[in-house]
């Protein structure tokens, strides 16, 4: 029986430190190409400077299980566009796309900058429980979420269908990587 999660907003350094080691343990160069195929990768490493200016900015929500970080959901504002380069052609296409005939742009809107669940703890609703708390948190300030997932993460793109996102646009990266830039309508 797993011990109960709680979700909450990131708020110690202590926080932010297991969020960078959970993500440590994710990305991409560290994983076999068939855990990347059914468990899914991340592709962004913050530092810990801009993890914590993205937290003053706007807190990161967080799965807590007996003290331990084992999910995490952060939220990046626009403000960051030039912060984060690998995010730039992203936003750029952001800025030319529509949603329901206007100018995605003119939403307010959040982007979800990235999401992970510690292994053991995958296929148990942390998932929808980390977005359930960020629309709690921040649906009366935002209209939308937005993020982008590479298609070839299958797992983390039906994930997220089915918590409610939809797809805005797909796009090829300048390294052939295609990626879908989904939203959630916060408004539905
Ligand atoms: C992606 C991730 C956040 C999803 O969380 P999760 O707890 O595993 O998600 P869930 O189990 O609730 O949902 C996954 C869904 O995808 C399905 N799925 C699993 N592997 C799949 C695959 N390789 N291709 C397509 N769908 C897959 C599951 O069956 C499930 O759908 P179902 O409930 O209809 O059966 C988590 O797996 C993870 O952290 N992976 C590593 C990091 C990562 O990929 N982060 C996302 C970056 S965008």
């Amino acid at each position: 029986m797993m011990k109960p999660v709680s979700y909450r907003t990131a708020s110690s350094d202590e926080d932010l430190h297991q969020i960078l080691a959970l993500q440590q343990r994710n990305l991409e160069e560290g994983l076999s190409p068939r855990e990347v195929r059914d468990q899914g990768f991340v592709t962004v490493r913050h530092d810990f400077a801009l993890l914590r200016s993205m937290n003053d900015a706007a807190p990161h929500i967080i799965a807590v299980s007996d003290g331990q970080v084992v999910g995490y959901a952060l939220v990046m504002l626009r403000s960051f566009r030039d912060r984060i380069p690998i995010l730039q052609p992203m936003f750029a296409t952001l800025g030319r796309l529509t949603y329901r005939e206007r100018p995605v742009n003119g939403y307010h809107y959040c982007i979800m900058g990235q999401v992970c669940i510690d292994k053991p703890w995958r296929g148990q609703g942390v998932f929808g429980g980390l977005y359930q708390a960020l629309r709690r948190h921040y649906s009366e300030e935002y209209d939308l979420v937005i993020t982008e997932v590479a298609q070839r993460n299958g797992r983390s793109i039906r994930a997220h269908e089915k918590v409610g996102f939809e797809l805005l646009h797909r796009y090829p990266a300048a390294d052939g990587e295609v990626w879908d830039l989904i939203l959630w309508d916060w408004q539905k």
